[in-house]
């Protein structure tokens, strides 16, 4: 359906935004923006052919690659991005696990207009939250995801330990034919299921890369699994592993790595103890059983730092989510399968089909008169959200702009996890504990950008 390279015509017909001036507000000033200029390039992905229409985000970063720059900001201090358009369609930046002003949230119509092909965007927010998170497009989203905008971003607290060697890994799939071209981004038969995946497995845009590391070491390596589609079980061969964050997230308490189940638009953060012995390979390993692989390797190398997992120190908390779950209010979110077509044209929007529904209501797709929100929640109120899975998939149900605390789940024990994104099961219903401290519409939708884009979608409003 929509498809990026026949976008060129609408391109002229978009004129540059009327109507929307004075309507988004502008936040506080901050440092000298970085670039991010969207682009369309030619990218060696498969060691095939060069793949042609790879978009990305071209930095201007001391090191910039050819993929999305891995951003790094630091903790209470402002952040300037500028979104330059040099691709020919609209696009946005939702900035995924932030907590900042709806303004800068990067959702077309909700909280900000389209960004027009030679136009520019400034974002600007200071993250209250240390950790691991990233940054995508909320327009034309699979495609535009599924081209290449995904990026990693870090924040970083000074307080948190220094270990001896950081690794960041953006994992994802590129759906790429033999002759490493791409080929249509979706079928509509998959979407209606668990997604379309990808032909081509990469971690950094790379096929099974290997990293050193310094042998004995303890390596804090930051992974988002900004995939479209697949959901990960990650494990390690060769090392030992703890869990330090889950989600940018410190956990209360590190956890060894047995296996971890990473879905859409999560991360999960690992002090990895590298082998004593130079030249000896870990492996980080897909083990989900339909489609195991090993995404990266880490070598050791030079003589071994004898460092411990027992010494590994905290990280630095985040703010804690302060529910009082006495006062709560519970908002009933059902998820489930439609056979009402809702979907309407839009650029950003919609895939043309209705497959799923968030209280039997599918998303028409983003458009100047979005349907109403799911809820209206009171500024700083607690909220239950009570969500029900009522189909055979799983979900990565993720909500923008504020965190949520994951209370009760009826089909299995759950930890007391502050998050961004929940990955719910089938038949599974889960209570999740919301305080509403952030002003704006919040959109609230599946990660499984097939599933978000026909139907799973909606928006809280909170004022
Ligand atoms: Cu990464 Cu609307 O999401
Ligand atoms: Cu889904």
């Amino acid at each position: 359906r929509r498809n990026l390279l026949k976008a060129t015509a609408v391109a002229g017909a978009y004129g540059a935004g009327v109507g929307f001036a004075g309507r988004f507000g502008s936040a506080q000033a901050a440092g000298d923006p970085t670039l991010l200029e969207a682009v369309m390039r030619e990218a060696a992905i498969t060691g095939n052919a060069a793949t042609q229409g790879v978009l990305t985000y071209q930095a201007s970063l001391p090191g910039a690659g050819v993929m999305p720059p891995a951003l790094r900001l630091k903790r209470g201090e402002p952040f300037a991005a500028q979104l330059k358009n040099s691709i020919d369609e609209p696009t946005t930046i939702h900035w995924h696990g932030m907590r900042i002003d709806n303004a800068m949230d990067g959702v077309p119509f909700l909280t900000q207009p389209y960004v027009y092909p030679g136009d520019t965007f400034d974002y600007r927010f200071t993250p209250p939250d240390a950790g691991t998170f990233w940054y995508h497009p909320h327009c034309n989203t699979l495609t535009q995801m599924g081209h290449g905008l995904t990026g990693l971003l870090i924040v970083e607290d000074p307080k948190d330990p220094v270990f001896d060697a950081e690794i960041a890994l953006n994992l994802r799939d590129w759906r790429l034919g033999g002759n490493g071209q791409f080929i249509e981004q979706f079928k509509a038969r998959d979407a209606a299921k668990a997604g379309t995946y990808g032909t081509v497995r990469t971690a950094n845009w790379q096929v099974e890369p290997v990293y050193d590391a310094p042998a004995g070491g303890l390596v804090r390596v930051r992974i988002a699994v900004t995939d479209v589609t697949r959901i990960y079980n990650l494990q390690l061969e060769g090392a030992d592993a703890l869990i330090v964050a889950i989600d940018g997230q410190p956990v209360p308490v590190a956890m060894p790595l047995d296996f971890a189940v990473v879905s859409p638009g999560q991360r999960l953060d690992l002090v990895v103890r590298m082998p004593d012995s130079e030249g000896t390979v870990v492996q980080l390993e897909d083990i989900r059983p339909s489609t195991p692989k090993t995404v990266a390797s880490f070598r050791s190398i030079g003589a071994s730092l004898r460092r411990s997992l027992d010494d590994v120190p905290p990280l630095a908390p985040n703010p804690p989510v302060e529910a009082d779950l006495s006062s709560a209010t519970e908002i009933p979110l059902v998820l489930s399968a439609t056979a009402e077509n809702a979907a309407k044209d839009s650029i950003c929007g919609s895939l043309g089909y209705s497959f799923w529904a968030i209280n039997k209501k599918p998303w028409p797709g983003d458009t100047e008169d979005p349907t109403a929100p799911i809820a209206e929640l009171k500024l700083g109120q607690t909220y239950l959200l009570n969500l029900e899975n009522v189909t055979p998939h799983a979900h990565p149900i993720h909500l923008h702009g504020m965190n949520f605390q994951v209370v009760s789940s009826s089909t299995r024990q759950v930890l007391p996890l502050v998050s961004d994104t929940y990955l719910i099961l089938p038949d599974e219903k889960v209570q999740l504990a919301l305080v509403a401290d952030n002003p704006g519409d919040w959109v609230f939708h599946c990660h499984i950008i097939e599933h978000q884009k026909t139907g799973m979608t909606g928006y809280l409003r909170v004022a």
